[in-house]
């Protein structure tokens, strides 16, 4: 019997997810398919309820229902519960299993230039959502200590506190980059072109490598400056391919089928 997952959001009609998971179906030869659901903003529980009652195998989550989604489950991985937020959701005969893969596609994405969580100290600019979930994956893959740096301090303060002694709050930028292994955008600045956030790179080894979680453009007005100062920078893109991987798995049964690729069929499909 045909297999179906899919992407829940609101909005939906943008995400690259279908594109990048029907590609690796095609090429695995399933029987499967991967589709973007547009979920109510004031009901995702009725909408989860009714996909999982029409057979759907499951769903990864996004903007603005990971945190519900979390709610949902009966079987939270360690990872979502620290992060605060699902993307997964996988339905099975006792209950709802949910994790949080976006933490994993983070990991793999700073892989691609080498970076190990012990690397050494990590700094993330903001204090939201996507901060917590990253600031989480990194605790529990192994990293030193974990500074952020954030707009408002308290909404830094609240996050660091919540996520135990290797995470703190840093007022100043300047003085969270000194020593940094790695450096991640977390905020919304960057979105659409605009500028970044503030970040003094003179302030940080010429080693730290440089992650933007902003996609759109692919190469932020963040990341730009990085490069200017010889950073190695990572995109948005690679997490979000990252964050795929894992979920294919949990929906299929399988990884990925290799030597497909996903980049160029998710750049084709930002146009
Ligand atoms: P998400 O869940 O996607 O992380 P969010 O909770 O709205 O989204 O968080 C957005 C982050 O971008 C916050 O850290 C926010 O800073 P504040 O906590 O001070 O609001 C940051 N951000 C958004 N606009 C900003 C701006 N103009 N200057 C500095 N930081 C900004």
């Amino acid at each position: 019997m045909k297999v179906i997952a899919g992407v829940v959001g609101n909005p939906i009609a943008h995400s690259l997810s279908p594109a990048i998971h029907n590609a690796w179906i095609v090429a695995a030869g399933l029987d499967a398919e991967y589709e973007p659901f547009l979920a109510p903003l004031d009901d995702f529980a009725g909408f989860v309820a009714d996909l999982r009652d029409k057979g759907v195998r499951g769903v990864n989550v996004t903007i603005p229902f990971k945190e519900e989604a979390l709610a949902l489950a009966s079987t939270p991985s360690d990872l979502a519960r620290m992060a605060g937020a699902a993307n997964v959701l996988v339905f099975h005969d006792g209950g709802i299993r949910a994790d949080n893969t976006d933490g994993k596609g983070l990991l793999e994405a700073l892989a691609t230039q080498g970076f190990q969580p012990g690397d050494g100290p990590a700094v993330i600019l903001g204090a939201g959502g996507a901060a917590r979930g990253a600031a989480a994956a990194l605790v529990l893959a192994g990293s030193p200590q974990v500074r952020i740096v954030n707009r408002t301090r308290e909404r830094a303060h609240a996050l660091a506190a919540s996520l135990g002694d290797k995470v703190l709050d840093y007022q100043h930028a300047e003085d969270a980059f000194a020593d940094a292994a790695v450096i991640i955008n977390a905020t919304s600045l960057g979105l659409g072109g605009g500028e970044g956030p503030h970040a003094p790179f003179e302030c940080a080894p010429g080693s730290a490598v440089v992650m933007d979680m902003v996609y759109k453009p692919l190469v932020t007005d963040f990341l730009d400056k990085a490069a200017e100062r010889g950073h190695p920078t990572v995109d948005g893109l690679e997490m979000l391919i990252g964050q795929a991987k894992p979920s294919f798995e949990a929906f299929f049964g399988r990884p990925p089928p290799a030597g497909i690729d996903v980049r160029a069929i998710a750049l084709e499909a930002m146009r």
